[in-house]
């Protein structure tokens, strides 16, 4: 008989929103909703969640603290009893929960567990939040439709991706050399992306625009606030997604993307893409990334969700120095 402790904790069917924390969540607030393109659903205080055209409740929650940091990340799963069938897998698997299996007292609520990974990031899987009906996505002005994906920065990649891929049913869609691994748990290329890097944080967080047609209007909005693009427009070569990467006002990075690869899972077959400029920006539009972005990818270290929850701990690591890019 088989033991189900060592199957995946679950199946997870999208990625649903992500947290921020930020100083300067009220502004950072702002400019999500009045310059990027979400919908604001709600404000308490410094604290947002906003929408996008799609049907998720949210895809984007904002919350006031010391330093920039990921507050959660929050996949969805198909019903109540897949929650608590995660719970007891993750018991299984030794992955204590964070919060037992019940309704989530949070705007959306929900059916709900957190845990947290290796590193410490705080990971959500959900089911039965409040969904909305969808926007027009065709209809302008172009904004995003949804979370396209995360990139988070990790001390450990192996590591990162034996987790996400064996706890969390994750599969590894395309290696960049072993700089980066992307990973899916739908047919989008990719929604988690890792970054071998020197400390655990945030790279970026990409939103994805309905179209090319409004993933270039979504940048020409941008520059009609007086922002240009930190690197692109252009086309990465693993996913095949088109990329234009800001800076918010916390200085946390977020980007345009859209046409992401659809990856048909029978057939697919998993590459390791080499580093090359050609192989980073398949237009040749955007050129390298500047030293700027690099540094602002890397971030600042993030402490995880234990040491965030405990007011006045100094998070690991100094100032952030030059980093990697996707
Ligand atoms: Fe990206």
């Amino acid at each position: 008989m088989y033991e189900s402790v060592h199957r995946p904790v679950a199946r997870l069917r999208s990625l649903r929103s992500v947290t921020l924390l930020t100083p300067r969540a009220a502004e950072s607030a702002d400019f999500y909703s009045e310059v990027w393109g979400l919908v604001p659903v709600e404000r308490d205080g410094a604290a947002a969640w906003l929408r996008g055209t799609g049907r998720q409740h949210h895809i984007l929650e904002l919350a006031e603290a010391e330093r920039n940091a990921l507050g959660k990340i929050a996949f969805a799963v198909a019903g109540r009893p897949q929650v608590d069938e995660a719970a007891r897998r993750l018991t299984g698997h030794g992955v204590p929960l964070v919060t037992e299996p019940g309704p989530l007292d949070q705007v959306g609520g929900g059916y709900g567990l957190r845990f947290a990974d290796p590193e410490g990031r705080l990971i959500e899987l959900s089911a039965d939040v409040e969904a909305v009906a969808p926007g027009d996505p065709g209809g302008l002005p172009a904004v995003p439709r949804k979370l396209a994906h995360v990139v988070l920065n990790t001390v450990d990649i192996d590591a990162a991706c034996d987790f996400y891929t064996r706890v969390l049913g994750m599969r590894i869609s395309d290696w960049s050399e072993h700089q980066m691994a992307f990973l899916r748990c739908n047919t989008d290329h990719h929604v988690i992306a890792f970054n071998q890097a020197e400390w655990t944080s945030i790279n970026h967080v990409a939103y994805e625009m309905t179209s090319i047609d409004h993933f270039m209007r979504g940048i020409g909005r941008l520059r009609h606030h007086g922002l240009t693009p930190l690197w692109g427009p252009g086309r990465h070569g693993p996913g095949n997604n088109t990329f234009s990467y800001f800076a918010d006002p916390a200085g946390l990075v977020c980007e345009y993307t859209s046409e992401v690869e659809q990856v048909e899972e029978d057939t697919w077959l998993c590459r390791t893409w080499r580093r090359t400029p050609e192989l980073s920006d398949l237009w040749g539009t955007a050129g390298p990334p500047s030293r700027d972005v690099r540094v602002r990818m890397a971030g600042v270290p993030d402490p995880g969700h234990a040491a965030v929850h405990r007011a006045g701990t100094p998070p690991p690591g100094e100032a952030p120095s030059e980093g990697t890019t996707p």
